[in-house]
């Protein structure tokens, strides 16, 4: 067993097995340093250690759910194990469901609360404190430019990003003098996995902002991150969303946002219980 002294700083993906996370861990592992890569797919989880050992880093993998109720301790042992501490702590884990909030499964929609919101905060107040004591590294946690508004036909998950953004900058402010960064990292539509776990793929309002390659999103968050930036929102398509979002009264934005993230299979929103397409849908626009 090491001793603390001899810990080594590492860079820590949660929802490290694809997407934003696993490009976030290619391009921090080319500072060199040990990358700890935890999800819940060991075949992605290996796929993304050999990129890390491509761009110069040393990869760790810990298969693991984060809804697990121990997984934060699980973490914590695996860093200890592997003489590593938590320098630095990207939450990527998260997932959105396109429907009708009274139509969604129920658990389903209230997974999104435990991992988007649960897990994130659990492991971002676990580690923070140590990373505030050694008076470095810092914190990202994948927001969305979701969280400017709320989302009608995707209501959990908009609001799930609306609390990560709110935390996130707020803790910054808190620790900024300290030499740690608690950085949000919020992006408009971004190429990965996320439209089909979402069942979004082919709505319309996914195809007004263009869609990012996670290895852009990554290195424009990695630099944020280094300047100490309190958010970080890729592209300027996303950056005149956000703007827009905050221009326009909520009368006029959220029936925007339901007309476009509404499908002809979600329930008529006049109460008669048929889907909206077999309902009054010209009436209903
Ligand atoms: N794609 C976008 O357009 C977009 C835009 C803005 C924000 N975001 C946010 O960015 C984050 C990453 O999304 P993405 O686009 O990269 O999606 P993705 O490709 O679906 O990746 C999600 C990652 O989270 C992991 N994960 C999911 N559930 C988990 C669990 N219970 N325990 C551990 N790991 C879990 C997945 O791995 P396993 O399945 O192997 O566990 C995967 O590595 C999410 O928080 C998302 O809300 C995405």
């Amino acid at each position: 067993m090491n001793s603390q002294a001899d810990f080594r700083p590492a860079v820590v993906v949660i929802g490290a097995s694809g997407g934003i996370g696993r490009a976030i861990a290619r391009v921090a592992a080319r500072d060199g340093g040990p990358v700890v890569l935890t999800a819940r797919s060991i075949e992605g989880l290996n796929a993304a250690a050999a990129e890390v050992r491509d761009a110069g880093g040393e990869p760790f993998t810990l298969a693991l759910d984060v809804l697990a109720h121990d997984s934060t301790t699980q973490v914590a042992e695996f860093l200890a194990r592997n003489g590593l501490y938590c320098d630095v702590l990207v939450n990527s884990a998260g997932y959105g469901l396109r429907g009708a909030a009274i139509g969604l499964p129920m658990d389903d929609q209230l997974g999104i609360v435990d991992l988007n919101i649960r897990a994130l905060t659990e492991l971002t107040l676990y580690f923070l404190p140590q990373m505030v004591a050694r008076k470095r590294g810092g914190v990202i946690n994948l927001s969305s430019v979701a969280s400017f508004t709320a989302g009608p036909y995707m209501a959990l998950y908009y609001a799930s990003k609306g609390f990560v953004r709110s935390f996130s900058q707020a803790v910054h402010q808190e620790v900024r003098r300290s030499g740690v960064t608690v950085m949000c990292l919020a992006p408009g539509p971004v190429s990965t996995e996320f439209y089909a776990t979402a069942g979004a793929r082919h709505a319309s309002i996914f195809t007004l902002l263009p869609m990012l390659d996670a290895q852009y999103v990554a290195e424009q968050a990695w630099r944020g991150f280094r300047s100490g930036r309190r958010i970080v929102i890729p592209g300027l398509s996303a950056k005149l969303a956000v703007y827009a979002a905050r221009l326009l009264p909520a009368s006029l934005l959220l029936p925007l946002i339901a007309r476009l993230q509404r499908s002809g299979n979600d329930p008529c929103p006049c109460g008669s219980g048929k889907k909206y397409k077999k309902c009054h849908g010209a009436r209903h626009k």
